[in-house]
């Protein structure tokens, strides 16, 4: 029960990787507040994750700024402080580098950058006066330049950006940020794999370990052991949780 007595708030939990972090964490002991765009599978997944611990889904459309402030307030207001934050959710759409427009920027910054940027800003005061973590999310796909990607790939290098300043600032505070890049079987990357079956494959297939990740086993795990004690002396550092697709120098 590494999280016991800890609130941890995590964006994008209904689905995905972010319920893989909500039910890893959960099993760890952590009191669990999350956010979702999607009422329907945000309620299930609440459901089931009080069956393990205490939990709080909040329907914040992450795109929103005055959304996103009263979701965070009510958690604020339910369990007084959080002890660390999860920036996981994020959505985008494949387009050629020549058709993407500012609409797609709208999207990626929108769902992904700009909630980080607010949640890190409205948390800071909370994980100053507990000694809390930020896990916020990026992408190979940023880092390697993968193609349809650029919006995605814009958001989510921005996010490492500030991720590495607010771990330089905050460092004083003994808050630790770390970033986070996935490959994990999510409802996102199913969706994917059905709009271009051919870059599935090849993604597959050029993964070390030959296979995707699960969400709560591969990544929810390492994402607990990132806002962990055990893992305090660690900061602004990006890790590949991937099957060795990247291999960072
Ligand atoms: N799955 C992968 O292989 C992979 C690879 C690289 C990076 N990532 C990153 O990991 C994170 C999780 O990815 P995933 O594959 O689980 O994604 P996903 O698409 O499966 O889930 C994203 C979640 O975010 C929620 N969401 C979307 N827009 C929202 C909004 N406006 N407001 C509130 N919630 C919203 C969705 O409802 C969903 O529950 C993302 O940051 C993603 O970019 C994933």
């Amino acid at each position: 029960m590494k999280f016991k007595d800890k609130t941890i708030l995590v964006t994008g939990g209904a689905g995905g990787i972010g319920k893989g972090i909500v039910t890893a964490l959960a099993k760890q002991g952590a009191r669990v507040a999350f956010f979702d765009i999607n009422e329907d599978k945000g309620k299930a997944t609440e459901e089931e994750i009080n069956e393990i611990t205490e939990c709080m889904f909040v329907k914040v459309n992450l795109m929103d700024k005055d959304d996103l402030i009263a979701g965070f307030n009510k958690v604020i207001d339910n369990y007084s402080t959080i002890h660390g934050l999860v920036n996981c959710a994020q959505a985008s759409k494949n387009v050629s580098f020549m058709d993407t427009t500012e609409a797609e920027f709208e999207l990626s910054f929108g769902t992904g950058f700009w909630p980080t940027f607010h949640l890190m800003k409205l948390s800071y005061p909370h994980l100053k006066e507990n000694q809390g973590t930020i896990v916020n999310f990026a992408s190979g796909a940023g880092l390697e330049g993968m193609p349809t990607q650029t919006s995605y790939a814009a958001a989510k290098e921005a996010i490492r950006g500030i991720s590495r300043v607010a771990a330089t600032e905050w460092g004083q505070d003994n808050i630790n940020i770390n970033i986070i890049c996935p490959i994990a079987e999510s409802e996102g990357v199913r969706a994917w794999r059905e709009r271009m079956p051919e870059a599935y494959d090849k993604m597959v297939n050029e993964i070390p370990l030959k296979r995707l990740g699960d969400c709560e086993q591969d990544i929810g795990r390492v994402v607990a052991f990132y806002l962990s004690e055990e893992a305090k002396f660690i900061t602004g550092q990006t890790i590949m949780v991937d099957g060795g697709s990247v291999k960072l120098r």
